[in-house]
């Protein structure tokens, strides 16, 4: 069993893209800028921005941070949206998802320009990706295809199954599996109401878990020397940490890895890579190099 690095590989990549910038910078242009957008005060969220920031001053960017109180009107978040989307001093930007429950989602990822769309959530750059054109394509998704290619797995002509059909996760990693060229792989979903699951699962030579129920996959649903990637990040109290939780991935790895070829741990696996695709889509942005 082989464990799939995330963290190193993140690192080399985040590397590599501060190297991209110096020679941007050294040419004349200024340091691409990500804008997040954060309403209230949720744990999860929370860290998931401060490492967005982080990870921009680790790449050499300009990071903006915009907070709001979960009080805050749609309205005003849409008046928010409009004016990231037209200050030309802002590459990218991100609304850190979910939003309260007052505001709509779909409402506030429409309102974005499709060419500030780091994350990949406007239906122009989904609808693009599922006909392989250019576009942001969603980091996560994204990242777990760059930790295969990175680590030389092969996915083409491969079963994989995809457990979980989120927008953010679940329907893009199909595609982008089943896509030429790129997973090139034969793809199954499953979801919380497939048939056979155990079934579908033992018959992978690719899993990739993204339904954010703990531990849920298990060695019986597991073939020998499969590939195992684990995209949960579920928090689940710790009395034992000082921050109170720790986070658990949808995998039992105990007892699922030693019977992989390869797998991804929780924390460590493909939550840092999620941070470096948005690094690269930000890069993007700022090069013109998907939309002019
Ligand atoms: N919430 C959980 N994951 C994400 C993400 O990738 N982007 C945004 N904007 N919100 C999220």
């Amino acid at each position: 069993m082989q464990l799939i690095d995330g963290k190193a590989t993140a690192a080399t990549i985040k590397q590599e893209i501060a190297q991209e910038v110096d020679r941007l910078i050294a040419a004349g242009a200024r340091p691409p800028h990500l804008a997040a957008v954060l309403v209230g005060h949720d744990g999860g969220s929370e860290t998931y921005v401060r490492n967005k920031v982080l990870a921009c001053e680790a790449c050499h960017f300009t990071s903006s941070l915009i907070r709001f109180e979960d009080t805050v009107t749609e309205a005003e978040l849409l008046d928010c949206v409009s004016r990231l989307n037209s200050d030309p001093a802002v590459d990218g930007f991100i609304v850190q998802l979910p939003l309260p429950p007052h505001i709509s989602e779909q409402k506030v990822i429409e309102a974005i320009d499709y060419r500030k769309d780091v994350d990949g959530f406007h239906p122009i750059n989904v609808g693009r990706m599922a006909i392989g054109l250019p576009c942001f394509v969603s980091a996560t998704p994204q990242g777990i295809l760059e930790l295969l290619r990175r680590y030389h797995i092969e996915t083409s002509g491969r079963k994989c199954v995809i457990l979980g059909r989120s927008n953010i996760v679940g329907k893009p990693m199909a595609q982008l599996m089943a896509q030429k060229h790129l997973g090139d792989a034969t793809v199954t979903v499953c979801h919380s109401h497939s048939l056979n699951l155990v079934h579908e699962c033992r018959q992978a030579d690719i899993i990739i878990a993204a339904i954010g129920q703990p531990a849920y996959v298990t060695a019986d649903m597991v073939k020998p020397g499969a590939v195992v990637i684990d995209v949960g990040t579920t928090r689940v109290p710790d009395p034992s940490r000082p921050s109170g939780f720790r986070l658990c991935g949808d995998v039992d790895f105990d007892t699922v890895a030693p019977l992989c070829s390869y797998i991804t741990p929780v924390p460590g696996g493909v939550g840092p890579m999620t941070i470096c695709m948005l690094m690269l889509n930000t890069l993007a942005a700022a090069n013109h190099s998907i939309y002019a």
